[in-house]
């Protein structure tokens, strides 16, 4: 499973990329936003660290408008997936830029029945929300579980990116079905390696150990 982080926050994907837990950057405008830096600057800042995929989403509504947006997105670095939405128009302007060879993230899939239409349209990656899903009692985990099905029954190449993560369980639970990717906020990720019993555990050999009174050097 690869690992993408979801974040426009350049210290934040340098630490995890350092530590070789990055595999592609996954932004949106809500994110560009929160990073208060211009878009360009910032993807392609991300771009020169992550070797990887790095989503830029456009932000037209038509067709013709998000292929001109994309193509000045793409245009960043080798590494851009454009980032398109899951509507009529975005399944157009998908199906333009991958037939030009650019990678397209299809994002904002909320049913297995968009799932299908977008790997028709030679998506790179489909982005299943699972988190606002769960936020409206639906299930986010059975929809990545649904998508998988279908696409293993084709052998289609549209990898699924499990997207909208909140929880460390969110993510080892996209793993055991199948997820391709993760896109996870950072904090997120460094949750993942927290657990009480370990905090527990040191907390006991720290107190052993001052009572055997020795140095390690
Ligand atoms: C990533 O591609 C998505 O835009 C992101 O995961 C959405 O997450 P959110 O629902 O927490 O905003």
């Amino acid at each position: 499973m690869k690992f993408f982080v979801d974040t426009a926050d350049v210290a934040a994907i340098r630490e995890l990329n350092d530590l070789g837990m990055v595999d592609g950057v996954t932004t949106n405008p809500s994110l560009i936003l929160k990073s208060g830096r211009d878009i360009i600057e910032v993807t392609k800042e991300i771009c020169d660290l992550v070797e990887g995929p790095v989503s830029a989403e456009v932000v037209a509504k038509d067709a013709a408008d998000m292929i001109r947006e994309g193509k000045l997105l793409a245009a960043i670095a080798p590494n851009i997936a454009v980032k398109v939405p899951l509507t009529w128009d975005g399944l157009k302007a998908c199906k333009a830029l991958s037939s030009e060879g650019h990678m397209v993230n299809v994002t904002l899939c909320f049913s297995a029945a968009q799932a299908i239409l977008a790997a028709k349209a030679g998506a790179t990656f489909i982005s299943p929300f699972i988190g606002r899903l769960d936020d409206i009692n639906l299930d986010g985990i059975e929809l990545i579980a649904q998508i998988r099905e279908i696409y293993d029954n084709y052998d289609w190449s549209t990898e699924i990116l499990a997207a909208s993560i909140r929880s460390v369980n969110h993510i080892t639970d996209a793993a055991r079905i199948g997820a391709d990717v993760i896109t996870a906020p950072p904090a997120v990720i460094k949750a993942m390696a927290q657990h009480v019993l370990t905090d527990k555990g040191l907390q006991q050999f720290d107190a052993d150990w001052a009572k055997t009174g020795q140095k390690i050097g």
